[in-house]
């Protein structure tokens, strides 16, 4: 089968593979072919074993949220279906924005059945009948082969009125986002489906009570719901004993800049920043690696003992994030990177609220003018920076807002990017 043009290459050929075991392998636009691949395997035990038990399992499995956030999958379940309040509703974030981010791009495309089915296990479980696939809109070819594999369940029973013969009625509609970051925040991302402004809405009311048209909803990113099928075909406890015992499972990382070989490469959580390194094939100078994204932060050469799970990397003072590892090479000219970064922030704020409209803004100044006396900084723009920077983390509405200093404030003091 075509393999994902234009996408970074997906790690293959390795049997112990588990969420990239079928990338390349399977024939994306074909339900036999992905069922000879142990499609739908997933959905049968689910529906053998019921919601209630189906939720057990992803509890027990210790399975945590892969957009970035790591909250308990098994909690959010359990909160939506335990709600009076109905309909509920389940959302898959395809948006997929965060700079260095195409994990979920390879799933879409290589493998779009697995996603199909693992939403349906969710709706099944969080008691919803309709889920939403919010697609981040500069990927068509994971449009088409979604929307693809969306028909062809219709057409063999697998979504509609009643799927597999259960009596349990499914359906999905795609969404497609109009290139705004923000709007994959999930709440943001309720007001775009709902026709509103794409912007935040305070937290609580989480969306398990009150989520998209007000009601309860399940929303998780692609990669955490494609984790729901390797735990119900091994069982939790198999699955639970990969990685660590706090991160379990395994993990996609997208690994981008100066390597020799980007891509998106499956590991299990507890393996080190240089083991990853190591299959990506690592510049000879290296000068930092930026993990989690804009929002995240850099760590140092001497770093890469750093063990890739969700605790290991906040012990370090740093965040997996959505598994952003952008490898940066002496060439690099590390004061234009944080630029970049600022105008990204100032870009994409939605504007609704002073510290991060305004604050982006000052913090892009204040990078200009030191970029412009060609990296050195004066000592009233650092301080400045960290003003700023406090400010916005302390009284943002929401992550973007929280988060837009991260990187650079890394840069300053672990880099001393400055000096
Ligand atoms: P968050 O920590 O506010 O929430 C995480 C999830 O847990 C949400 O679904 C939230 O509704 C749920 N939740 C939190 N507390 C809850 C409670 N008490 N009861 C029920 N549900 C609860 O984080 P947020 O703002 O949703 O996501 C931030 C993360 O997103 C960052 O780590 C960042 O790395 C990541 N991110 C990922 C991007 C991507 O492209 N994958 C883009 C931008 C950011
Ligand atoms: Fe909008 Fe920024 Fe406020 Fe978030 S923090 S609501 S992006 S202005």
């Amino acid at each position: 089968p075509e393999q994902n043009p234009g996408a970074a290459a997906p790690q293959a050929g390795q049997e112990d593979l588990i969420l990239l075991k079928r990338i390349g392998a399977v024939d994306p636009e074909s339900l036999d072919d992905y069922r000879a691949h142990g499609g739908y395997t997933a959905l049968r035990r689910a529906f053998a074993i019921g919601p209630t038990a189906v939720i057990k399992e992803i509890t027990d499995a210790g399975l945590v949220g892969r957009g970035g956030a790591a909250f308990p999958t098994g909690r959010k379940w359990q909160a939506t279906a335990e709600q009076p309040d109905h309909p509920h509703y389940l959302v898959c974030n395809a948006d997929e924005s965060e700079p260095g981010t195409f994990k979920d791009r390879v799933l879409m495309e290589g493998d779009p059945y697995a996603l199909i089915e693992s939403m349906t296990i969710a709706g099944y479980a969080t008691g919803a009948h309709h889920g939403y696939l919010y697609l981040r809109g500069e990927y068509p070819r994971a449009l088409a082969r979604l929307q693809h594999a969306i028909d062809q369940a219709h057409l063999r029973g697998l979504l509609g009125d009643d799927v597999l013969g259960q009596g349990y009625a499914f359906d999905i509609e795609i969404r497609r986002g109009a290139g705004a970051y923000i709007c994959g925040e999930e709440t943001a991302l309720f007001n775009s489906i709902e026709g509103y402004r794409g912007e935040p809405r305070s937290k609580p009311p989480f969306p398990v009570e009150k989520g998209l048209f007000g009601k309860p909803t399940a929303a998780n990113n692609v990669e955490t719901l494609v984790n729901v099928l390797p735990i119900l075909n091994l069982g939790a406890e198999a699955y639970a004993a990969i990685g660590t015992a706090r991160s379990t499972g395994p993990k996609l990382f997208c690994v981008s800049g100066n390597v020799h070989r980007p891509g998106v490469y499956e590991l299990p959580f507890g393996a080190t920043l240089r083991d990853l390194l190591e299959l990506a094939g690592p510049p000879e100078r290296m000068r930092a690696v930026l993990l989690g994204g804009a929002a995240g932060g850099f760590v140092r050469p001497d770093e890469l003992d750093i063990p890739l799970t969700f605790e290991g990397t906040r012990e370090a003072g740093t965040t997996l994030g959505s598994g952003v590892v952008l490898v940066l090479d002496d060439t690099v000219p590390l004061p234009r990177i944080l630029l970049r970064i600022a105008e990204f922030f100032r870009d994409e704020s939605c504007g609704q609220c002073v510290p991060c409209r305004v604050g982006t803004v000052r913090q892009e100044e204040a990078l200009h003018r030191i970029a412009d006396r060609t990296g050195a900084a004066a000592a009233s723009d650092i301080a400045l920076l960290r003003e700023v920077g406090a400010a916005m983390r302390d009284a943002s509405i929401c992550g973007l807002g929280q988060t837009a200093w991260n990187a650079v404030e890394s840069a300053v003091d672990r880099l001393g990017a400055y000096e």
